[in-house]
């Protein structure tokens, strides 16, 4: 559906929004975001980085925000020398559009040595950054870090698309088109006060999940052969992890529970490591009683070995076949438990997705199913995108296009959150 951001002057207007400009080839979409709040009647500040205007010029951000840009630290005009101050306090919201890998680093360092981070720096509201930069950069583990802290004092992250990029690579890194950004402005000006970033935010948790115990499973398991040998599966753990960095930001008390993975343990979450199927069954068990969410998006083996060799087995001796078992059905095993947690199943299926999934649904008593395509380029359990179609209990079904696993774990939280009836549906 087309964006008319007419349709949101009633609630926009009088909405003061700063905006943050950086030194990234993505600038120039900045100038189209800055024309779609005016048309929907916002107020709008746009404070620039020398770099930023490398990209983008002060005329074009003057003319369509229609107010003097601000750019720098010490102007000649002295009316002006606490302006960073009158900004910070004027802003309802402060968007970083694009906002660079050096722009995160310093924000997430307490930098202020200009006017775009001392503002921010003065500015206790709810803040959003959009990164935008090469696939290597926002896949640099210090970039990584860096968003990290942001995420945990309770700035927002419009996540970055997949696509080609304008160094002609391939990968995630584009900034987030200016109509995606637009809607998240809507979603935080419509509940700021659970994305706000002063020092309350980050010791008590806020959002839509405060107060509710999440419990979210990933990653592969393992079933041992011998001492040295196991059977497993091509799961990166990378979708659980996502959504548990995301019912964290979202305000929940995050449990994961994950099996062996290449990935970090996310901050700020209570992280139990597992390798068998067995243990992760435990594990569930364990926590579900206490949980208000259940997300499994871990990827049990199906099938365990009959025997185990205490020993290395050696190559000689090899066995000409390995006898298997079916592990326990986890999902199944949490329907038998007296629970009230809301249960989100995964389902990757190479055919019948959506008619495999409904029965898995139905079978496994689940309140919704992310069915995600198995054997698909840019899908399933080793990729950073997937494609899903989230089928709810009632039936309601909701195909989703391929999209990086972060921007998926957020839809499929916001399905959660509006299914338990703990916030607005915004997605
Ligand atoms: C042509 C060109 C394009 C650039 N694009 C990006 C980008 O997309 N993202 C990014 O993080 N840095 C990019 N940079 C590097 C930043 O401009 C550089 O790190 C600068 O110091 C950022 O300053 P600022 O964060 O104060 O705006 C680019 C540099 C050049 C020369």
């Amino acid at each position: 559906m087309t964006l008319n951001p007419e349709d949101h002057k009633e609630f926009l207007t009088g909405k003061h929004i700063a905006i943050g400009i950086t030194g990234g080839i993505a600038a120039y979409k900045t100038p189209l975001l800055i024309r779609l709040l005016r048309r929907a009647g916002a107020d709008v500040r746009v404070i620039a980085t020398e770099s930023a205007l490398k990209f983008t010029t002060r005329w074009t951000l003057e003319t369509l925000s229609e107010n003097p840009l601000e750019t720098e630290m010490f102007p000649e005009d002295s009316q002006a020398e606490t302006r960073h101050i009158s900004t910070a306090t004027w802003a309802d919201l402060f968007l970083i559009v694009p906002a660079t890998a050096n722009i995160i680093g310093k924000i997430a360092s307490g930098i202020s040595d200009d006017a775009l981070t001392t503002t921010l720096c003065a500015y206790t509201g709810p803040v959003a950054l959009a990164p935008a930069m090469n696939t290597n950069m926002y896949e640099n583990p210090i970039t990584k870090k860096n968003l990290g802290t942001l995420r945990e004092v309770g700035y927002r992250i419009i996540d970055p698309d997949s696509g080609e990029m304008a160094c002609h690579t391939f990968g995630v890194g584009r900034m987030a088109e200016p109509e995606r950004i637009f809607e998240e402005v809507l979603e935080i000006l419509r509940a700021p006060e659970t994305h706000r970033n002063d020092s309350a935010a980050a010791t008590t948790l806020v959002g839509p999940l405060a107060g509710k115990k999440v419990l979210v499973t990933a990653g592969p398991c393992r079933e041992p052969i011998d001492s040295v040998r196991f059977i497993s599966n091509r799961s990166s753990g990378k979708m659980g992890y996502a959504l548990a960095e995301q019912a964290l930001a979202l305000g929940a008390e995050v449990t994961l529970i994950s099996g062996p993975t290449a990935l970090e343990k996310p901050a700020g979450v209570k992280t139990i490591r597992i390798e068998t199927t067995q243990e992760l069954l435990e594990k569930v068990i364990e926590n579900i009683a206490t949980s208000n969410i259940l997300i499994m998006a871990a990827a049990p083996a199906d099938f365990t070995t009959l025997e185990y060799s205490e020993q290395k087995i050696k190559k000689g001796s090899s066995p000409k076949s390995l006898n298997l078992k079916p592990t326990p059905d986890i999902l199944k095993e949490v329907s038998k438990v007296d629970h009230s947690a809301f249960v989100v199943g995964f389902a990757l299926e190479s055919e019948n997705l959506v008619e495999n999934a409904r029965r898995k649904l139905r079978d496994k008593k689940l309140d919704m199913i992310v069915a995600n395509p198995a054997g698909e380029s840019g899908a399933g359990p080793d990729s950073p995108t997937n494609r899903a179609v989230l089928i709810e209990k009632s039936g309601e079904t909701t195909e989703l296009s391929r999209m990086e696993k972060t921007r998926l774990a957020q839809i499929i939280l916001e399905k959660t959150i509006a299914l338990c009836g703990l916030g607005a549906q915004t997605t």
